[in-house]
C-alpha cells in the first residue's frame, strides 16, 4: 500500500482534478443547450423531429462513455502517462471567459441562419480557389469565415468543447501514451513530431507540456490557424510553423518519428485522404508511427451509430460519413502502414499505423 502522505497528497491532486472539470463541463453545457435553443429545430418542417431521429440513441452508454473518458483521463495522469494539464492548473480569467461566451452566442446566431439557409460555400470565392482546394473552402459545422479568418481560429476551441459538453480535452489526451509508447527508447531532444493540421494548437499543448524538449512540426493549410497555434504555443520557442496542405508538404522524407492528425481526417474527401496517408508513409521514419485521432466510426460504440448518422445532418460535414464508414486498416495499408493498436475516449478513436522496419 502507498505511504499515507502519498495517498493525501493523490486524494487532493483528485479532487482539484474533479472540481476543475466539474466546472468546464457545466460550462459547456451551459453554452450547448444555450446554442441549441438558438439553432432551433435541426430539422426542416416535413423531417421527423430530430429527437425521435435520436430514438434507437443508447444514452446510458452515452453517460457511461462520457464518464468513462474522464476517468480514463485521470487514471492516466495518476499513473505518470502524461501530466495534469495546464488548462485545469489555472483558473481561467473572468474577462476571457466573458468574451468567449459572448462570441461564442453571437456566433451561434449566425451558424443558426446559416444552417436554415444551407449556406455551406461562403469562403468558396475566386480569390481562394487560387490559393486553397475546393474541399477546404466550405463553412465545415456552418463555421462563420470557415478555416479562414483569425475570428474563426479565436472561436474553434469553445465550439469543440461546447459540442462535447467538455470532453474534448479528454479525447484528444487520449492520443498521449500513445505518442509515449512510440517514443520508447527515444531520446526527446532528438526525437521529431509533426502535427497534421494543428488547428489553434490544442493538441500539441498537451505534447509540449510533456514532452517540452521534443522537436515539433505544426502544420496548417490556413494561416490564421496556424497564427493561433504560434500564439498559445508562444511559450515553446523551437516549434517550427510550416503553411503547407497534407497531401504535398514539402517536408524532408523520412525525417519524423511520429506523425499526428487529429480531426483532419473527417474533413477530408476520400480521395484526398488517401493522398495525405501516402504523404503521411513518405514522411515517417522506417520504425515511425502514425497516430490519428478522430471521431469514431460506425461499429465501434453499439448504441451510438446514429449519433454518427445525425451529425453531418446537424452541421455541413461532406465527408464525415464517409469517414465513418472508411476502413482505416485498408487506406493506410496502401500506403505501407501496418496496424499499431487503437482506444476509444467517449467519441473520438485514435488508432496507430506503423512504418515498417526495412
Ligand atoms: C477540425 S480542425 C482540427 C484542428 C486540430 N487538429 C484539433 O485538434 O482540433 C481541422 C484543421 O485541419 C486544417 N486542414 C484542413 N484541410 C487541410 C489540408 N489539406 N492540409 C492541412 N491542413 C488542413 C484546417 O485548417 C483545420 O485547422
Amino acid at each position: 500500500m502507498a505511504p499515507l502522505n502519498t495517498m493525501i497528497a493523490n486524494g487532493v491532486k483528485h479532487a482539484a482534478y474533479a472540481s476543475a472539470q466539474a466546472a468546464r463541463i457545466l460550462w459547456y453545457t451551459g453554452h450547448y443547450a444555450a446554442g441549441r435553443r438558438l439553432m432551433g429545430p435541426l430539422t426542416e418542417p416535413g423531417e421527423a423531429p430530430y429527437a425521435e431521429e435520436f430514438l434507437p440513441l443508447d444514452r446510458q452508454r452515452l453517460k457511461d462513455r462520457f464518464r468513462a473518458a474522464f476517468h480514463q483521463d485521470w487514471k492516466n495522469i495518476e499513473a505518470g502517462r502524461y501530466s495534469m494539464p495546464a488548462e485545469l492548473r489555472r483558473l481561467p480569467s473572468l474577462p476571457g471567459l466573458r468574451k468567449q461566451s459572448r462570441d461564442y452566442i453571437r456566433d451561434s446566431r449566425k451558424v443558426a441562419r446559416r444552417k436554415h439557409a444551407r449556406g455551406h460555400s461562403e469562403v468558396l470565392t475566386r480569390p481562394n480557389t487560387k490559393k486553397y482546394p475546393r474541399y477546404f473552402l466550405q463553412n465545415f459545422h456552418y463555421q462563420t469565415d470557415g478555416w479562414l479568418t483569425v475570428a474563426s481560429a479565436e472561436r474553434y476551441d469553445m465550439q469543440v468543447e461546447t459540442l462535447f459538453t467538455g470532453a474534448a480535452g479528454p479525447m484528444r489526451r487520449a492520443s498521449l501514451p500513445l505518442i509515449g509508447a512510440a517514443l520508447r527508447g527515444k531520446d526527446a531532444a532528438t526525437a521529431t513530431l509533426l502535427d497534421l493540421g494543428c488547428g489553434g494548437g490544442r493538441f500539441l499543448q498537451g505534447v509540449k507540456e510533456n514532452w517540452p524538449q521534443l522537436n515539433v512540426t505544426a502544420l496548417d493549410l490556413s494561416p490564421a490557424y496556424l497564427g493561433k497555434a504560434r500564439a498559445s504555443l508562444g511559450r515553446w520557442n523551437d516549434v517550427r510553423y510550416v503553411e503547407a496542405n497534407a497531401e504535398a508538404t514539402g517536408l524532408e522524407s523520412g525525417s519524423y518519428d511520429v506523425v499526428t492528425a487529429v480531426y483532419l481526417f473527417h474533413e477530408l474527401p476520400p480521395k484526398v485522404r488517401l493522398a495525405v496517408a501516402a504523404e503521411i508513409a513518405r514522411l515517417l521514419k522506417p520504425g515511425g508511427a502514425l497516430i490519428l485521432a478522430d471521431t469514431i466510426q460506425y461499429g465501434d460504440e453499439p448504441g451510438l451509430d446514429i449519433l454518427l448518422e445525425n451529425f453531418p445532418r446537424g452541421f455541413h460535414e461532406p465527408y464525415y460519413d464517409s469517414y465513418c464508414r472508411a476502413n482505416l486498416v485498408g487506406l493506410f495499408a496502401e500506403a505501407g502502414l501496418a496496424p499499431g493498436g487503437e482506444t476509444i475516449s467517449f467519441l473520438t478513436k485514435a488508432s496507430v499505423f506503423k512504418k515498417p522496419l526495412p
